[in-house]
């Protein structure tokens, strides 16, 4: 074992990070999703471990594995699947760490058969999925809530008034739009925002070496 790098700070600590895309099902064959690949989620699962806490990683689909054998890992495939297994798993955790990019809508109907190309046009009507994340922080009692905004303009704004509603410790903007950011690459850029407002800008970076600043960045600012 690693011990050279355990971080007292997270050694005992039980953080519980959600990642990946959810899919939403349409019939038994299609669903609708993103394109999260889940890297940031599982850089920051995999970061934790090796620091000395204990994870539980809720994830949708991806094709990540995970390295750490401490990792606790819950596949799930839709967001009410995710948000039953976050609350399952809240009360006994220090720490949530919401990077998941979980689907806003979901099909309202989902066909028990194969939908059928008889119509011309198909309407599909969706309804709103629960937010995990601001069930999370609603029904917290210790923990701290770390959650994640993407954005494509205003960022800074928008990851203000998402920390506020969502009553979040900090907040991960995501600005996507330059090459090398977000969704499916190896690195990424962000800004760190603090309940106090404070901010902190990452530069381009690996998604793994962007987790351990991130988590140095957090347990600083939130536990000192
Ligand atoms: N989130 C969540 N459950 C949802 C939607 C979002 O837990 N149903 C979480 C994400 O994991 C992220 C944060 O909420 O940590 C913000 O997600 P984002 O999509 O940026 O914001 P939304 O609140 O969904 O608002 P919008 O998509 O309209 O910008
Ligand atoms: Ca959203």
């Amino acid at each position: 074992e690693d011990h050279f790098c355990y971080d007292k700070r997270f050694v005992g600590k039980k953080v519980l990070v959600t990642a990946g895309p959810t899919y939403e099902a349409l019939d038994p064959v299609r669903f609708i999703g993103n394109h999260s690949s889940g890297k940031m989620g599982f850089a920051l699962a995999e970061a934790v471990a090796a620091l000395g806490g204990d994870v539980v990683l809720i994830t949708g689909p991806t094709n990540q594995k995970v390295k750490h054998k401490q990792i606790q890992v819950i596949p799930v495939v839709s967001a009410n699947d995710m948000l039953e297994s976050v609350q399952k798993n809240w009360s006994q955790m220090d720490m949530g760490i919401f990077a998941a990019a979980v689907a806003d809508y979901r099909p309202a109907h989902s066909e028990t058969q194969k939908i059928k190309k008889t119509q011309d046009q198909l309407e599909i009507i969706l309804e709103k999925n629960p937010d995990i994340l601001s069930w999370a922080s609603a029904n917290k009692t210790d923990q701290k809530v770390v959650g994640f905004a993407l954005e494509t303009q205003n960022g800074i704004e928008y990851a203000q008034n998402k920390l506020e509603k969502k009553q979040l410790d900090a907040i991960v903007l995501n600005e996507i739009g330059e090459p090398g950011v977000g969704f499916g690459t190896d690195t990424n850029s962000v800004k760190l925002i603090f309940k106090n407002n404070k901010l902190r800008s990452f530069e381009l970076q690996s998604k793994e070496q962007l987790a351990f600043s991130l988590l140095n960045e957090l347990m600083t600012n939130l536990y000192e």
